[in-house]
């Protein structure tokens, strides 16, 4: 059985419009100082486009992850996406993300857990693939936090900004990657971080959207109170249950809220070196689950991350929850390109993904129509078959064309070599 989990690729999606400090000035009484003292948010990321969501960036994010970790789709066992705004109620943004990956054999959840999401995702990863049920897990940390936000009011939208990150997780036989986690939930504080109407509790009406009460509502200060203390209490015990101590860990990436909660929890109360906390909070602002796989991300195209590395990942959020983990970093960074042909070969992928489930949306309408029956299921299951059949086939042929090219590359180096 695999005793281990590494990160083995990882991946991010920012929207292209940027939302700056002095845009916001105009919109809310706030002003630039103010924001970057109190928060050190100089500017966030804002889904503009319609057509995008929370599975949209997702989805880019994990073509990301996927590639670096040269993970076929089809090679997936699980997809966890951990969202506090996912496109619906359900089905779960995790079975669009498995839909548009064309992730033919994976499992797919949503997770909610607010801000610490992406970190309990982590953990469920590893318990999934040390207790041998996946071998190959992606877990997706993605917000569009600007759909719910109220743009009139200050407290709240300065702070959160849209985004995605997403990693690979495998089994290993290889030592380090996941080591331990702590995850926590305090529920008497549910209502310090809450989206009070449009769930079971308080259903949209006139009057909860008059109220304003399908927008995020915070107690600032308390959840600030909260941070400061979970944050390092949470790294400290995680940090022991991994049997290491503070001096031997390498980096502290934590949930990217407000640069006063990681000066005061992580620097003052640990006394952790300032420059061994990464941060990217100035860019992005605060994208709950999406913000730690961002900062992870930026930390390795900075080159800040080698292999032997211990990262401590530490978050906390709505709920109230926290959650921290110990990671051995166990790959090169960073990855060299994917071959012309590899991307060629991920690009027809998508594109028959997308293909496949217009088909299959398709065929079961017409089915549905011409054989509703319950009788006719066994009809329409056999034409179901035959039809992916004819997928499968397709992306088997795609994938030896490729395997042959890298081949013939290979031929041709070792030739090069003589
Ligand atoms: N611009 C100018 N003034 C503002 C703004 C603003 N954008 N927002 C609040 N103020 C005012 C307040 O009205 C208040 O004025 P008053 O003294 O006249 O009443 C004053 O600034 C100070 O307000 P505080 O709330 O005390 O400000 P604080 O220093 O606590 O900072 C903040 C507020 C940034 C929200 C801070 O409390 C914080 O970061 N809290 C944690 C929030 C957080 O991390 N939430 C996300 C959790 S993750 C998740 O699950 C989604």
């Amino acid at each position: 059985m695999t005793h281990y989990s590494h990160i083995i690729g990882w991946g991010k999606y920012v929207p292209p419009d940027i939302l700056t400090n002095f845009d916001l000035e105009k919109m809310v009484d706030t002003t630039d100082e103010w924001i970057r003292t109190r928060t050190g948010v100089r500017e966030r990321r804002i889904l503009k486009d319609p057509e995008e969501s929370t599975a949209t960036m997702a989805t880019r994010a994990a073509r990301d992850a996927l590639a670096k970790a040269r993970v076929d789709p089809d090679d997936l066992d699980l997809i966890i996406v951990a969202s506090s705004s996912p496109d619906y109620a359900f089905p779960a943004t995790a079975c669009l993300v498995q839909d548009a990956l064309g992730a033919s054999h994976a499992g797919a959840y949503d997770l909610s857990a607010a801000c610490s999401g992406f970190v309990y995702g982590l953990a469920m990863a590893h318990g999934q693939i040390v207790a041998g049920l996946a071998n190959t897990v992606l877990v997706i940390g993605s917000e569009t936090l600007s759909r719910l936000i109220d743009w009139s009011d200050r407290n709240t939208c300065v702070l959160f900004g849209d985004g995605a990150g997403a990693v690979v997780v495998q089994g290993s036989d290889q030592p380090g990657g996941f080591l331990t986690a702590e995850l926590g939930s305090d529920g008497s504080g549910g209502d310090l971080l809450i989206v009070p109407a449009s769930g079971t509790r308080h259903p949209t009406t006139m009057k909860t959207v008059a109220n304003g009460d399908h927008y995020i509502k915070m107690g600032g200060r308390e959840v600030f109170r909260f941070a400061v203390r979970v944050m390092a209490d949470a790294t400290r015990r995680v940090v022991a249950q991994a049997g290491l101590a503070l001096e031997d860990i390498d980096w502290i990436i934590p949930h990217q809220a407000n640069v006063r909660i990681i000066q005061s929890s992580i620097v003052k109360h640990l006394k952790f070196p300032a420059e061994r906390v990464y941060m990217n909070l100035d860019r992005y602002g605060n994208t709950s689950t999406a913000s730690i796989p961002l900062a992870l991300v930026d930390a390795i195209e900075e080159k800040k991350l080698k292999p032997g590395d211990n990262i401590v990942f530490v978050g906390f959020g709505g709920g109230l929850t926290w959650a921290a983990a110990v990671v051995q970093w166990g790959v090169p960074v960073p990855k060299p390109p994917l071959s012309f042909q590899k991307q060629m070969d991920l690009a027809i992928h998508y594109r028959w993904a997308a293909i496949q489930s217009f088909i299959r949306r398709w065929r079961r309408r017409i089915l549905g129509f011409f054989l509703g029956s319950p009788d006719t299921e066994t009809t329409t299951e056999k034409v179901s078959s035959q039809l992916d059949k004819v997928g499968d086939q397709v992306a088997k042929v795609s994938r030896q064309i490729h395997k042959g090219e890298e081949m013939n590359n290979q031929q041709e180096s070792n030739n090069e070599e003589e």
